[in-house]
């Protein structure tokens, strides 16, 4: 993104400059939380809104990353930078490598609640900082970073990005309870929150790495291919092993498109009524 002020360091953090949001900015935020917080019970994952609980991301308005960022180190060792935009790959997994989350701090407009394509502080503080407060997820995330410095390096950034879509932006888990979120990116959008579980049309596929790994993406509607986690362990251990190997195993073999399901894909009912 644009807009790299001469105060960004090296690693493109900047001061987030709380004081200077507007009341019409912090009503916003408002507005973003109230409506999530009742969309989520019963379709965002335990983790998710333990996580939020813990964190006491304020109803009240845009968070102080300061404050927030404290419970956050205290909890799992991760801190909170924030940047102008999205940041270059390779600076943004550097970030991830040493646990430091960036996040913008701009937010949406009011009439841009329902969409928007690139991330405001309210899709990563509200969407993704929650996650980060769960030992496991937290390390995942770390483990992205390295990985994905490491992908640059092999060249193969695209595939290691759709994992990061499918997993820590639109991923669903499955619970005794039915399907549940813990992808950012549904979170942090009211119209997928309820889509991604409730309506018809989308896949929703039991989570191979290979499998997600060869999948595309859209960037501008709704998922037409969900993967599905039993749990974040499942996560961590099938992302454990080099992926060189398997970089160059998947080389040989097409993409394929969302929305597409093959033979040996395994099919996931539409989530259990929300409970509400
Ligand atoms: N194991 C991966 C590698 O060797 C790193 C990684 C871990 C990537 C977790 C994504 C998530 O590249
Ligand atoms: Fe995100």
């Amino acid at each position: 993104m644009s807009g790299i002020g001469p105060a960004a360091a090296p690693d493109f953090t900047i001061e987030q400059d709380w004081q200077g949001y507007s009341a019409e900015e912090h009503a916003v935020w408002r507005l973003l939380f109230e409506r999530q917080q009742k969309l989520l019970v019963g379709r965002a994952c335990r983790e998710y809104l333990d996580g939020l609980d813990a964190l006491g991301v304020a109803a009240a308005g845009i968070p102080d990353f300061r404050r927030l960022g404290e419970a956050l180190d205290r909890a799992t060792g991760w801190r909170i930078v924030a940047v102008p935009g999205l940041v270059p790959d390779a600076v943004f997994f550097a970030h991830l490598a040493e646990r430091r989350f960036p996040s913008t701090c701009f937010i949406r407009r009011r009439d841009q609640l329902d969409y928007l394509q690139e991330p405001d502080v309210f899709h990563d503080i509200c969407g993704h900082v929650p996650m980060l407060m769960n030992p496991v997820f937290a390390d995942y995330m770390q483990a992205y970073g390295k990985g994905g410095l490491k992908a640059e390096g092999l060249g193969n950034l695209e595939r290691l990005a759709r994992l990061y879509w499918y997993t820590v932006e639109f991923g669903l888990i499955a619970t005794r309870a039915g399907l549940r979120i813990y992808g950012s990116g549904i979170l942090s959008s009211a119209g997928e929150s309820v889509y991604c579980l409730d309506d018809p049309r989308p896949d929703r596929l039991g989570f191979e790495l290979r499998r997600v790994m060869r999948t595309r993406y859209r960037i501008d509607r709704f998922q037409d291919t969900y993967f599905v986690i039993n749990d974040f362990d499942q996560l961590f251990e099938a992302t454990r092993p080099d992926f060189a190997p398997i970089y160059r195993e998947l080389a040989a073999l097409p993409d394929l498109e969302p929305g597409q399901v093959l033979d040996e894909d395994r099919r996931l009912a539409g989530a259990a009524p929300a409970l509400g």
